[in-house]
């Protein structure tokens, strides 16, 4: 699915560095870590009228991921709040909003990759854009399945939510060249780690599986989808996963801030389901209905 440009973006408004500056102003410098080694961290977030979804749990893990990366001089999250009230203020919005939250280890005071370079500690940007969920979420999305591996912790562990996002990309171009939506990756020994851009579900007779957080990203909407399940009396586990046993699936849908939760209707060429379950609309629904609950105003 191709993101379209949104005309309410034109004059967007957006915090960088302590100033709240245009779109057409909003840049870092080349001396910045994100750009001389994608040295960064990052949070989708969503903004709804009652406030942001789960805002606690993205800056505890934006906190976390600059932690395991020995990020100096984190903003705290109150500072982190300060910065998204003010961008919000600036645009006037209110709803219908996502948030790219990025957490840069700052600039150095020369090129190179040692973190003792950086003098000035982390550099912070807010980009909010008018945005409703990407995905098709009633005819759902298309999927092959890519041939590059998704990282394990022998490697770059995926519970870090950096910046270093060139084998997803690689993986997202596979998925473009196929000509469907989005690209599933493997872990290291063959299991379904997740979707380039998401967390992938399966439904199986009445049970709800998704793959162990080792090579994913443990999402959010992932955590809240398996908490809806428990809270509800739906079975839900974390399973290896391999591909018969995602291509013989009863449903398979996928889960991101970006796109809420998304059937995938196809894989790799196999039509998935063949209507056998309802499980993804009722967990649809509960999000749907619970969703609101769990929204703070930063
Ligand atoms: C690789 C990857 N997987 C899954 C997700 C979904 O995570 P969340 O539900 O926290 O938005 C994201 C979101 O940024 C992601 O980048």
């Amino acid at each position: 699915m191709l993101q379209k440009y949104d005309r309410r973006n034109k004059k967007l408004k957006v915090f960088v560095n302590g100033s709240v500056v245009s779109r057409e102003r909003a840049k870092v410098s080349v001396f910045d870590s994100v750009v001389q080694g994608g040295d960064a961290v990052w949070e989708g977030l969503r903004l709804y009228e009652e406030g942001i979804l789960w805002l606690d749990r993205h800056l505890d893990r934006l906190v976390d991921s600059a932690h395991a990366l020995a990020f100096k001089k984190v903003p705290s999250k109150a500072e982190i709040r300060t910065a998204l009230r003010k961008t919000f203020k600036a645009n006037g919005m209110t709803k219908d909003v996502h948030i790219r939250l990025t957490l840069t280890r700052g600039e150095k005071i020369t090129s190179g990759m040692d973190p003792r370079l950086n003098k000035f500690g982390c550099g912070l940007i807010v980009l909010a854009e008018w945005k409703p969920p990407v995905y098709d979420n009633r005819g759902g999305i298309k999927v092959i399945t890519s041939t590059i591996r998704r990282n394990s912790p022998l490697f770059l562990d995926s519970k870090i939510h950096h910046n270093n996002l060139l084998n997803n990309i690689q993986a997202k171009i596979q998925a473009n060249v196929a000509g469907v939506d989005a690209a599933l990756m493997l872990d290291k020994d063959g299991f379904a780690a997740e979707l380039n851009g998401t967390n992938i579900f399966a439904v199986s007779k009445d049970r709800v599986l998704t793959p162990f957080a080792t090579a994913c990203l443990p999402g959010i909407t992932r955590g809240y989808v398996l908490e809806l399940a428990e809270k509800h009396g739906i079975p839900a586990v974390e399973a290896n996963l391999s591909l018969t046993d995602l291509y013989t699936a009863d449903e398979l849908f996928c889960t991101g801030t970006m796109g809420e939760l998304t059937p995938i209707v196809e894989l790799d060429g196999r039509k998935i389901g063949r209507g056998r379950n309802k499980l993804f609309r009722k967990l649809e629904k509960l999000f749907e209905k619970e969703l609101r609950g769990h929204c703070i105003m930063p």
